[in-house]
């Protein structure tokens, strides 16, 4: 099937479907200017995980994690939704239901628009207090090292959900209702390595869910998805309305 072929065929039946899913990660962002994590310039080539995105990362050096995240906030800051972002936005009101759950902390989904979204790896904008667990926005650039909790006066972390933690359950559990009851999932800008949205394809496939991928290259789901559509999720997403 060619690149127009495919186009086509996700767009038909992206229009027979009344529930829809959309599973989105780095890639999206990446026609933004925010860099990805695997990618020939991507994050984890540069920068340990190890040292920056684990509770024992924190642990040890808050100073040290803060600054990356402050760095990180300078760079989104500077960053607009792109035609990707704004045309899954535009996609939530033509189905009856439809759920986008993206990996991505960066709020660009939310500034192009989309209400119907579940952050499931958290999101840059927000602190969590670890003493009382209050999450709040911030939306300063730079955040002020160390900062503390205007409660209780603990000590902030990023919202985020590093290596090693657990999603929350809720969440998991509204994105696992919407990959067993939607008629197309669609899969775009992630490498499908990091679990639990790694398995997210497999689960929709495996309840019957027509599944179609947008990626610039081939990733682990390439083999299992109906439809693969290599390109540029900016360009091909508004192809697909
Ligand atoms: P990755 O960096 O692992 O993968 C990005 C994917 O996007 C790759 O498969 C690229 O081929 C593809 N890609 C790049 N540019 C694209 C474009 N313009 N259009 C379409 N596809 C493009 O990012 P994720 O899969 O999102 O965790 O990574 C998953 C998680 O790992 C992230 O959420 C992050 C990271 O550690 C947290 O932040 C907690």
């Amino acid at each position: 099937m060619d690149r127009e072929e495919a186009i086509q065929t996700v767009k038909a039946r992206l229009s027979q479907a009344g529930a829809v899913a959309v599973l989105t990660g780095a890639g999206i962002s990446a026609d933004s200017g925010v860099p990805t994590f695997r990618g020939a310039d991507g994050l984890w080539r540069n920068f340990k995980a190890e040292d920056l995105a684990t509770p024992e990362a924190f642990a040890r050096d808050p100073r040290l994690v803060w600054e990356w995240y402050n760095w990180r906030r300078e760079l989104i800051a500077a960053k607009s939704p792109n035609p990707g972002h704004l045309a899954l936005a535009r996609m939530e009101s033509q189905h009856a239901r439809f759920l986008l759950i993206t990996q991505n902390v960066d709020g660009l989904h939310r500034a192009a628009g989309s209400h119907k979204l579940v952050e499931i790896h958290g999101n840059i904008w927000k602190v969590r207090c670890t003493a009382c667990k209050q999450v709040t926005d911030n939306h300063d650039v730079p955040i002020a090292i160390p900062p503390s909790c205007l409660s209780c006066g603990g000590l902030l972390r990023p919202h985020i959900v590093w290596f090693g933690e657990p999603l929350d359950e809720p969440t998991l559990d509204q994105c696992m209702g919407a990959l067993a009851s939607c008629k197309v999932l669609l899969i775009v800008g992630t490498s499908g390595l990091v679990y639990p949205a790694a398995s997210f394809a497999p689960i929709a496939k495996a309840a019957g869910a027509f599944v179609a991928e947008i990626n610039l290259d081939p990733t682990p789901n390439s083999q299992l998805v109906d439809v693969s559509i290599q390109g540029r999720a900016g360009e091909i997403l508004p192809e697909l309305l």
